[in-house]
């Protein structure tokens, strides 16, 4: 059966390869990309339909759940998979810091905007997480907005551990209506992955040498097209980090339940919608 399925970041890299490979499987994939051209490339290769919205403006989000609102009365699979790494701190129009909004608050958001349709449909909401949730993060909940401190890596790592922690906290919220929420990491993968950082992450996936230990964007792909095909409960496990489909260990504070209810609750308020 035919199932629709949202994916973010779908332009490109990872998430172009899993809308390839769900399509070839037969779904019915929505492609969401932030360049409209590179955007337009995939959903017409596919011949599927495109949505284009920019995760660095909230307002965008916002239109963006109007727009899959009044078009799709099912949405089975919500993969949150948009987001990257960047060079230096910088604030969005929406008062946040970017890499926190574009990889956290925009998924977050629109998640939260399509709540009732993906709790009617009975969906799987996939996040795209790292292994950088671990090795980098020092997530500190009263600067979320990295005022005090900024790296582009400890932010990263910071982003990537809320996408768990909203994982795990949207499982315990709306796992007991129906919803199903996974988080993964999908590999070090050859993708455009870094391009708008510097230092050793641009170095690491832009140089031909080390670009070549990287993992091809098929497989990467295929982490998130084997979750979204999945049947959770069944094939996978509901609330939990995945890394090379099977179950990961992350960082320890993915299994703080105080924190993930308190993330959930400042994420909602920097967004403006009911927790
Ligand atoms: N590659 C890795 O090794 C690796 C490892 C762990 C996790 N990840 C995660 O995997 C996900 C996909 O990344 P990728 O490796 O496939 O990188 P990618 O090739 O650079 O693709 C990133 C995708 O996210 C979209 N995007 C970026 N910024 C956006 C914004 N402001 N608003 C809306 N969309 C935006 C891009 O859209 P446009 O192309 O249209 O601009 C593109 O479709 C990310 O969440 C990344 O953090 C990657």
């Amino acid at each position: 059966m035919s199932r629709t399925i949202v994916i973010t970041g779908a332009s490109d890299g990872i998430g172009a390869a899993a809308a390839r490979q769900l399509h070839a499987a037969g779904q019915q994939v929505v492609v969401v990309g932030r360049d409209p051209d590179k955007t337009a490339r995939i959903a017409d290769e596919l011949g599927v339909d495109r949505f284009v919205a920019d995760f660095a403006v909230l307002d965008e989000v916002r239109a963006l759940a109007a727009d899959l609102r009044a078009r799709y009365s099912r949405i089975d699979v919500l993969a949150n998979n948009a987001g990257g790494i960047i060079d230096r701190r910088r604030s969005t129009v929406d008062g946040h810091e970017l890499t926190f909004q574009v990889n956290h608050l925009a998924g977050f958001l629109l998640t939260l905007l399509l709540r009732d349709r993906l709790l009617d449909s009975g969906a799987s909401v996939i996040q795209t997480s790292s292994v950088a949730a671990r090795r980098f993060s020092r997530f500190d909940i009263d600067d979320l907005d990295a005022e005090r401190r900024f790296s582009s890596s400890t932010a990263y790592g910071n982003a990537k551990l809320a996408n768990i922690l909203f994982t795990a906290e949207l499982q315990r919220r709306l796992g007991p209506s129906g919803l199903s929420a996974v988080a993964f990491h999908p590999g070090a993968i050859a993708s455009g992955f870094a391009s708008a950082a510097r230092g050793p992450w641009r170095w690491m996936y832009t140089n031909p040498l080390t670009r070549r230990l990287l993992t091809p964007v098929e497989v990467g792909g295929s982490r998130l097209t084997w979750l979204a095909l999945g049947r959770p409960g069944a094939d996978w496990r509901p609330g939990a980090y995945y890394a090379e489909n099977r179950i990961s260990r992350t960082h320890r504070l993915a299994a703080d339940p105080q924190l993930a209810a308190r993330l959930w609750e400042r994420s909602a308020a920097m967004v403006g919608v009911e927790p």
